[in-house]
């Protein structure tokens, strides 16, 4: 007979991915498999518990089809925030609030899924509980696209993330080469400090394409006269150019390329300034320097979303990273996060296990020197063989209509 647990309550924090949903899924099942009582969803993460806006999830997954539709949904289902808890000594009035919500709904076990900014909340939240003798397990759940949470050997929702930039840089370059004429396709990736959805462009290099002609990580401090003289240098041998450019590159001083335009000003709560327009700046600087049509794509939040190409590794790892979160709390384990460990490439073998949140949270794990090309300008054989294996294989969506079906929360106000 399964042993009857108390209540779990579960959020989603920081950006959307394809895959997040499926880890939700992983907690919800797991939690209800092993005798939870309720599962509750904070509709907004943090920020929304504070007011106290949360859902039982059993209202919203009904049946199997609910549970499968709710994988393949993108974005976070229960809606996310970018909320920063003070430090505990700084103000303890908001974390006796949140206590207060979660011991009213006799909260036994906490999980949030999330990137290192959502794990501050967790290493937060796990340090108020042991300091105030309160019982509730706080666990960490990781997701982001952009791949550079500390400990784990990748994040869920990178290799969905990468799966697509892959494949749409391909047509990108097939699209490029349609007029007999100069041109140069710049595209803007996201990933924020880190390079590793960046480098995933390289994936388009394959037996029948030729890849993007450069590709410039924010690990690297940026030239733009190099990077000018290495577009003109290209130019002499081919006509379409198309160059893969991460949204966080810099120059030598430190300031953001995208900086550059003056036309950015909005920074989040932990102090993230929004990146974008990197590639229109340096695409205007070409068309006006050389006269060649340029062409400026950002990526965008397209790739955080393309759940019609999930990558089935990815989706079923992130499952995995929800449930073991759950037999860890249950097992007794709070302030961890949740991590993946790989033990082969080939084949591809990972296995999850759990560290301490405190040496993941607010670490940005960076591409390491050794994978990016001497010139700085492509990542190098030994990053693809670490990416390959997370983008295989497919989950088809349920279609109707044609389209891809999603399941919506009809409780959140914004949906
Ligand atoms: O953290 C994931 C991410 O998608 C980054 O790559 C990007 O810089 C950021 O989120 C954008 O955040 P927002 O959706 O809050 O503008």
């Amino acid at each position: 007979m399964k042993e009857i647990r108390g209540n779990v309550i579960v959020g989603q924090s920081g950006g959307p991915t394809a895959v997040i949903n499926s880890s939700l899924v992983g907690v919800y099942k797991t939690a209800r498999d092993r005798g939870a009582k309720i599962v509750y969803g904070m509709l907004h993460g943090i920020q929304g518990l504070l007011e106290s806006r949360v859902v039982d999830l059993s209202d919203h997954i009904k049946s199997d089809l609910d549970i499968e539709l709710l994988k393949r949904t993108p974005s976070s289902y229960l809606g996310s925030c970018r909320f920063k808890l003070p430090e505990i000594h700084e103000d303890q009035e908001i974390y006796k609030k949140i206590f207060h919500i979660l011991d009213d709904m006799e909260i036994e076990y906490f999980f949030y899924i999330g990137g290192n900014d959502s794990m501050d909340t967790i290493k937060k939240l796990s340090d108020y509980s042991i300091l105030n003798g309160s019982r509730i397990r706080f666990m960490g759940v990781p997701k982001t696209i952009d791949n550079d949470l500390a400990a784990t050997d990748h994040t869920p929702g990178y290799g969905s993330a990468a799966k697509y930039i892959g494949s749409i840089t391909k047509e990108v370059i097939r699209d490029g080469l349609v007029y007999d004429q100069q041109n140069v396709t710049l595209i803007e990736i996201m990933g924020r400090n880190a390079g590793w959805l960046t480098g995933a462009a390289a994936l388009a290099k394959c037996e029948d394409c030729e890849g993007p002609d450069m590709i410039f990580l924010p690990e690297i401090p940026f030239d733009i006269e190099e990077f000018m003289n290495k577009i003109a240098g290209l130019h002499k041998q081919k006509k379409s150019v198309v160059v893969a450019i991460s949204e966080g590159i810099r120059v030598e001083d430190g300031r953001y390329v995208c900086e550059l335009t003056d036309n950015v000003d909005y920074v989040d709560a932990f102090g993230h300034r929004q990146l974008t327009g990197t590639a229109r700046y340096l695409a205007s600087r070409i068309a006006r320097e050389t006269g060649c049509k340029t062409r400026a794509i950002e990526f965008s939040s397209l790739q955080r979303c393309a759940s019609h190409m999930v990558s089935r590794v990815d989706i079923t790892e992130a499952y995995q990273v929800g449930g073991a979160a759950v037999k860890a709390a249950f097992e007794g384990e709070t302030g961890k996060m949740v991590i993946l460990k790989r033990i082969s490439d080939d084949p591809y073998i990972c296995v999850t296990d759990i560290y301490d949140v405190h040496k993941v949270a607010n670490i940005e794990k960076k591409v390491p020197r050794e994978w990016i090309n001497e010139a700085g300008d492509y990542v190098t054989e030994e990053f693809l063989n670490y990416l390959r294996p997370l983008i295989q294989a497919e989950l088809t969506p349920i279609m109707t209509d044609g389209l891809p079906r999603h399941l919506y929360c009809k409780n959140n106000k914004n949906q």
